[in-house]
């Protein structure tokens, strides 16, 4: 395929340092194998960027994922910083790095691997087979509609207000980031929303159905957010591409993760308007297994297909990626946090040389 890229690599805290090493030898082995070219750029970023300048996120750092084709993160965070006040945070790097690459589209996939059905919290005969791609709009709505506050009333007491509001310029371009991964997938996207009671819902609506003719080869379905959270349950597979705002996405894109088991298995991406996309797996820095090679690389190595999907275009290494995990699996080798009876428990190198091989 040719090409070459600039990935920032932020390893961040904790596990982010163990598990970002087996993700970049993986996205090491499939530029070899499709012939392109990585250019690796390690920054700082989190309670590492503390220690080393006082900030969590500094200038540098973002500079140098502004510059690069995407942005490869691990996990930020851990008790030794927990007590600094919240804006020199570790966390707050995320939030950082979010506004600063424009990202206002998060990508999280919830697909049940078949070696991974026993895991889950729901029936066999529900999860099995489920691949869902929830696309949670993440820079408005009712996290930022304004007016927002805690108010004095004139007869005494107070008032909390959040104003859940879009412009139509922001439901459209999250609808077609929605219709494009729909069409990359299996071409049904479901818009979920509270059109029978929200204002800005309807407008939501109204935008959504705008651009259907526009992906003509897309089948558009739309749902209410109460029964989305009960079909996601119910009858899963139903399900492929969901958009929505992000507070509803907030909650149900964790709830379609937990369909498929562990933390430790799940990926994701942010996008924004041309720029670098971040990749970074869903869960923490866990400091309860830092430093101990017990960390499951696979959501890492999971977030680095999706790099190669959505940032490079590689979707053919993307896939043998995914195909690697899937064969780790199949193998036996298991992480202790998806560990099954009668399988080989592997620390987070040894579950990276096991991809390698697989590879
Ligand atoms: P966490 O996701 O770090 O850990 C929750 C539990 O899942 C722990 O028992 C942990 O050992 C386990 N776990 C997580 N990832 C795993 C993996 N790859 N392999 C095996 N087990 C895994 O969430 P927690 O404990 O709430 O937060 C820890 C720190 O991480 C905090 O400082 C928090 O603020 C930060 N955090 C950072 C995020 C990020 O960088 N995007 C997201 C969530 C939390
Ligand atoms: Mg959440």
């Amino acid at each position: 395929m040719g090409g070459r890229y600039k990935i920032a690599v932020l390893p961040g805290d904790g596990i982010g340092t163990e598990i970002v090493q087996v993700g970049v030898a993986m996205l090491e082995a499939a530029a070899r194998r499709f012939d392109f070219a990585l250019h690796f750029e390690e920054a700082p970023i989190g309670g590492a960027a503390i220690d080393a300048t006082g900030e969590p996120l500094p200038a540098a750092t973002l500079e140098q994922c502004k510059a690069s084709d995407a942005v490869f993160l691990g996990a930020v965070g851990g008790p030794q910083w927990d007590a600094l006040p919240s804006d020199k945070r570790p966390e707050k790097a995320l939030l950082g790095l979010r506004a600063g690459l424009g990202l206002f589209a998060n990508l999280r996939p919830a697909r049940i691997l078949p070696q991974l059905v026993a895991a889950s919290a729901l029936k066999p005969e529900v999860v099995e087979g489920v691949d869902i791609l929830v696309v949670r709009e993440l820079t408005g709505g009712l996290y930022f509609g304004i007016p927002k506050g805690i108010f004095p009333e004139k007869k005494g007491g107070r008032r909390g207000v959040n104003t859940m509001s879009y412009s139509t310029f922001e439901i459209e371009r999250i609808g077609r980031v929605a219709f494009e991964a729909a069409r990359g997938r299996r071409g049904k996207l479901c818009s979920v929303d509270k059109a029978n009671v929200l204002e800005v819902s309807q407008l939501w609506r109204e935008v959504i159905v705008g651009l259907a003719p526009e992906y003509p080869d897309v089948e558009l379905t739309h749902m209410y957010v109460d029964n989305c959270a009960m079909q996601l349950v119910r009858q899963p597979r139903q399900f492929d591409t969901i958009v929505t705002e992000n507070m509803f996405g907030d909650i149900l894109s964790d709830e379609a993760a937990m369909l498929t088991g562990s933390i430790g298995m799940l990926p994701s991406a942010s996008l924004g308007s041309g720029g670098p996309g971040l990749y970074e797996p869903v869960h923490g820095s866990a400091p309860d297994i830092a430093g101990q090679d017990k960390a499951n690389p696979l959501a890492q190595v999971l977030s680095g297909a999706m790099l190669l999907r959505h940032s490079l275009r590689q979707s053919e290494a993307a896939q043998a990626v995914e195909k690697a995990v899937q064969t780790v699996l199949e193998q036996g080798y298991r992480t202790g946090d998806i560990a099954a009876p009668g399988a080989h428990i592997v620390g987070c190198r040894a579950m990276g040389e096991r991809l390698l091989a697989a590879f």
